[in-house]
């Protein structure tokens, strides 16, 4: 007796369809699984089987194989159990038959009374099977606000084995979830806001043109000056996601298992990862690499407190990521490139005593120590910084200033208001703001009038700037002249980007 149906799992941030035989023939009783199963899919033979018993059906006392293919996909975790308790149940000829579970997919893992529980990346898993063109998916109903995102495919949640099996049979049919949709009525709350920070009017006018256009920023200064605080309500000023971009973070969330109860990311990541961090953590890693800080913080902010304090060579990996948006790791049983297009904001104090530059304090450091701090972080990850800028202290009768500053709220309108026109500008080609054009949009929507290209051109021999640096100031000046609703680039708006860059060694 045989059965053949579908299940699914995950490769990377990806679902992968995998089609599951069963066959119970009169051998020896055994129960084999193959296929390039993990441990933890071999396991799934002790679930099956007390799972089906304890749901009132009969487990086959025969020789039982099942086969997972494609054969040379290793198969992870516990989301196929459910798909091989259905397929002996049809194999044994147990209320349902294989037309009952023809094209239809299954997902979950089983808990030894008959009960689904809930699995980790089924918004991937989901997206795929809508993808190939199936009509109906099967998930842990504890999964269920994930499966309400996708539409154009039916998805049921289900509690047990048993329910699942008087749905198939159509004893108790089950109604497919409702559709949410599912950026509509979104309050944002947070506990900080910008109307907190006293003073600092060039960092706030930095974070401001980095939450509009996604552009990378490290702010330099003494201990206590704002630094930390600043980078934190980065978030409270950026412009909500897309659809698009909500479920790309969802998609990478779901599958690292951190979406919690949350059916859908509709913030953006905010990650500050502490410097004594790996670089596995960092980049993604494992036998089979799961997706590190850098994925986590895709379409977010990714923010390095005490920069030189990290291990050089875990600072050196964020160059690809920091160019490419992606991040390709290899290891010897699989391959992945994850998603990595995050906001960095690195914050970091002039020298290792902190005081360096400023105007009260006495920096106590030696040189050769200040040149090894310095030297942790290397020119080619300077480089991918689109601002770098100075914070100063803050003098006490700006402390003492009773009145607030402007508000998160207030800036995030005009953020939203340049967002929306970079979304425009960028329609169709895959991007969502300035930073991550690419050169073919660099040359195509970064026109300069003629007094900006003598600007620019004045400074890029003068500041000896990098061909990076000259697109990277190119695209902080469209921002910028977004912001000023300019469909230009004027030569201000150059002036202001290169100041940004070059704030630190000018
Ligand atoms: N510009 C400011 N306006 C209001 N309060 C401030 C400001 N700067 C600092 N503070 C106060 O000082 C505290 C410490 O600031 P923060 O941690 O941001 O400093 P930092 O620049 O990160 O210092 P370090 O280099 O030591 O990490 C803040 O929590 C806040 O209470
Ligand atoms: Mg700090």
């Amino acid at each position: 007796m045989f059965a053949k149906l579908l299940g699914e799992t995950t490769f990377g941030i990806d679902g992968v369809v995998v089609t599951v035989e069963v066959d119970i023939n009169n051998g020896l009783p055994k129960f084999e699984v193959v296929g390039l199963p993990t441990t933890a899919v071999k396991e799934a033979r002790e679930r099956v089987k007390s799972a089906i018993s304890n749901s009132g059906y009969v487990f086959p006392m025969n020789n039982l194989v099942i086969n997972l293919a494609p054969a040379d996909l290793k198969k992870e975790g516990s989301t196929l159990d459910l798909a091989m308790a259905v397929g002996v149940l049809v194999a044994n000829g147990q209320e349902i038959s294989q037309a009952d579970v023809l094209d239809k997919i299954f997902i979950g893992e089983l808990s030894l009374d008959g009960g689904i529980r809930k699995v980790s990346g089924v918004l991937p898993m989901v997206m795929e099977a809508k993808k190939q063109g199936y009509r109906e998916i099967f998930i842990p109903v504890d999964n269920a606000a994930e499966g309400k995102l996708i539409s154009g495919i039916d998805v049921y949640a289900v509690r047990t084995l048993s329910e699942l099996v008087a749905h198939l049979s159509a004893t108790y049919p089950l109604q497919p979830l409702p559709k949410e949709n599912i950026l509509s009525n979104i309050e944002r709350a947070y506990s900080v806001d910008f109307a907190d920070v006293k003073g600092q009017p060039v960092a706030r006018r930095a974070l401001e043109i980095a939450a509009a256009g996604g552009h990378s920023i490290l702010m330099v200064g003494s201990p206590g000056c704002g630094k930390t605080m600043l980078a934190r309500r980065l978030v409270t000023i950026m412009p909500p996601m897309t659809e698009a971009e909500a479920l790309e973070v969802t998609k990478i969330y779901s599958v690292s298992g951190e979406l919690g109860d949350k059916g859908l990311m509709v913030e953006r990541p905010f990650r500050s990862p502490h410097h004594s961090t790996s670089s596995n953590a960092l980049l993604g890693g494992g036998t089979i690499p799961r997706p590190g800080e850098v994925t986590l913080s895709h379409n977010g902010v990714l923010f390095l407190d005490e920069l030189p304090e990290f291990e050089r060579s875990t600072l050196e990996m964020l160059r690809q990521p920091l160019e490419d948006g992606e991040v390709n790791i290899s290891r010897v049983k699989a391959q992945m490139c994850f998603p990595s297009k995050f906001l960095l904001v690195a914050a970091q104090n002039p020298c290792p005593c902190g005081y360096l530059g400023d105007p009260v304090h006495q920096c106590s450091c030696k040189p050769k120590d200040i040149e090894n701090y310095h030297h942790k972080i290397s020119g080619p990850l300077l480089d991918r910084i689109d601002m770098q800028i100075n914070l100063v202290r803050v003098e006490f009768n700006e402390l003492q200033n009773k009145a607030p500053g402007e508000s998160s709220a207030d800036i995030r309108k005009r953020v939203i208001a340049a967002r929306n026109i970079q979304l425009q500008r960028l329609t169709g080609t895959g991007f969502y703001c300035n930073a991550q054009m690419g050169r073919r949009e660099v040359e195509k929507f970064c026109e300069l009038d003629e007094t900006a290209a003598k600007m620019l051109e004045k400074y890029f021999g003068a500041l000896h700037l990098s061909a990076r640096s000259h697109d990277r100031v190119l695209k902080v000046a469209r921002t910028i002249a977004d912001l000023d609703k300019s469909t230009n680039i004027q030569a201000k708006h150059i002036a202001e980007a290169i100041q940004l860059r070059t704030n630190i060694s000018a």
